[in-house]
């Protein structure tokens, strides 16, 4: 098989670096990919926008491109899938009427009242003047979010009813362009976040091992939204019950709600969700596609063969396959990030250790990085590299991702220390698979 993927991310590299363990996978092709998966043997990258769908569609039927995996939310809200399914190509990751399930927060929420999806009491505003009196209404804390996509920083968990106007001015100020015509406006739900990427073909739907990210930029949870700074699997507060509740109170009516309207949904479900201190859980949002970094901490431990599921998934004979098979143990990774971020920070920074880094029994997967004109893998975003452990347990797994994160150096690194400090604290029970 000939493989293209699009995308530039740590999830996207784990993807590639994935399927080459197959003896299925003869060639892969990233668009655009980054510095990690231009340096892998069998893997190329292409320089193309990926919302060039026409090139992209070419280029694919050029070169025999057995199956094209959209990464990234914003080329499936564009419809890539439907664009290139209509060239004749094989493509996973929903449509573009699936993937308003991710792109639009209100139309997800009103698609999880009609489903009877558990999910904090929402209402949806097109103008200022309404929402800041809902607001006050209300009162503190409360949850302002932008409609549309806004690349993880459309969402305002406001402490006072002021920081919650504000959240509201700037969006319909234009802060966040189009994606911000609709407010959603959301009670404030408290507990621990998990996240369960599923796989469907629009019948059947498959749970892939439940992760746990951390969002905060700093340690101990606090401080802004970042897109993941670490996360691991399978985490041990999803427990078979909740998971068995989670399948059949969200994912399958979900799936359910998205066939009542035709939308027939092919690719990757992921619910985030907030599990509250008594165990209930609700849902925060549903993204369509897989997790960054969450995937790199699921597919390590996956070990049915990914094209085999993915295949599967777009020619509709997921129920054919036997049960996912992990492996035992667990894994977790560590985000390196530039100095600066989620602000600003700069690019173009030499990276060194990478090799060192994986001598350890690390894997480096890259995120924000390229290859310059002289071949030296330089940063190229704010998420630089993810460096994943894989151990018996988490605390082989943690301690493997951070006796290989000490190696890399790069001008501002940052790094959190405390990722896992919930499993490592016993906080939550070990389990495994
Ligand atoms: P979303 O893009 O909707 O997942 O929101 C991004 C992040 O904001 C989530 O991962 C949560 O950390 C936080 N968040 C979103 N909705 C809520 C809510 N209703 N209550 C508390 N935190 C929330
Ligand atoms: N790690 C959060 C996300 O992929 O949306």
């Amino acid at each position: 098989m000939k493989v293209l993927i699009v995308g530039n991310g740590g999830r996207e590299h784990a993807l590639a670096w994935k399927l080459l363990q197959s003896e299925q996978i003869e060639q892969i092709v990233c668009v655009p990919g980054n510095g990690g998966t231009a340096s892998m043997e069998y893997c190329q990258n292409l320089p193309l926008a990926v919302d060039d769908f026409d090139s992209i569609s070419r280029y694919a039927l050029e070169h025999g491109i057995t199956l094209v995996i959209v990464g990234p939310e914003v080329p499936l809200a564009k419809g890539i899938t439907d664009y290139l399914q209509n060239k004749g190509l094989m493509v996973f990751g929903p449509i573009r009427a699936g993937a308003q399930i991710e792109a639009s927060k209100a139309w997800a929420k009103a698609l999880m009242q009609e489903a009877g999806i558990p999910t904090a009491q929402a209402a949806v505003f097109t103008e200022a003047k309404a929402a800041k009196s809902y607001v006050k209404s209300q009162g503190a804390p409360i949850v302002v979010k932008a409609d549309g996509l806004a690349a993880g920083k459309g969402v305002t968990v406001a402490q006072t009813v002021e920081q919650a106007q504000s959240a509201i001015d700037a969006i319909f100020e234009g802060q966040f362009g189009s994606a911000g015509e609709f407010v959603v406006i959301e009670e404030c739900l408290i507990g621990q976040e998990v996240s369960v990427l599923a796989l469907t073909d629009g019948l059947t739907i498959r749970p892939l091992l439940p992760a746990q990210d951390h969002k905060r930029i700093g340690e101990g949870d606090i401080g802004e939204n970042t897109g993941g700074m670490g996360a691991y699997a399978p985490t041990p507060i999803a427990t078979p019950e909740l998971m068995a509740r989670i399948q059949s109170e969200v994912l399958e009516k979900a799936i359910a709600a998205l066939k009542s309207k035709n939308i027939d949904y092919r690719g990757v479900l992921y619910a985030g969700l907030m599990i509250a201190p008594d165990g209930d859980f609700k849902v925060l949002e549903f993204n369509c596609r897989f997790g960054d970094p969450e995937t790199q901490v699921i597919l390590p431990l996956l070990d049915t063969p990914l094209e085999e599921l993915l295949l599967a998934c777009v020619e509709q004979r997921l129920g054919e396959l036997p049960p996912i098979a992990w492996k035992a143990g667990a894994a977790a990774t560590v985000v390196a990030a530039s100095g600066g971020y989620p602000g600003e920070y700069t690019k173009n920074q030499a990276i060194t250790g990478i090799k060192e880094a994986e001598k350890t029994g690390a894997t480096v997967f890259h995120a924000g990085t390229k290859l310059n004109q002289q071949q030296q893998i330089v940063t190229d975003g704010g998420r630089v590299l993810n460096v994943t452990g894989i151990g018996e347990n988490f605390q082989q797994a943690i301690a493997q991702a951070y006796a290989g994160i000490k190696h890399i150096q790069f001008e501002g690194i940052y790094y959190r220390r405390d990722i896992g400090h919930r499993v490592l604290s016993g906080k939550q029970k070990e389990q495994t698979p």
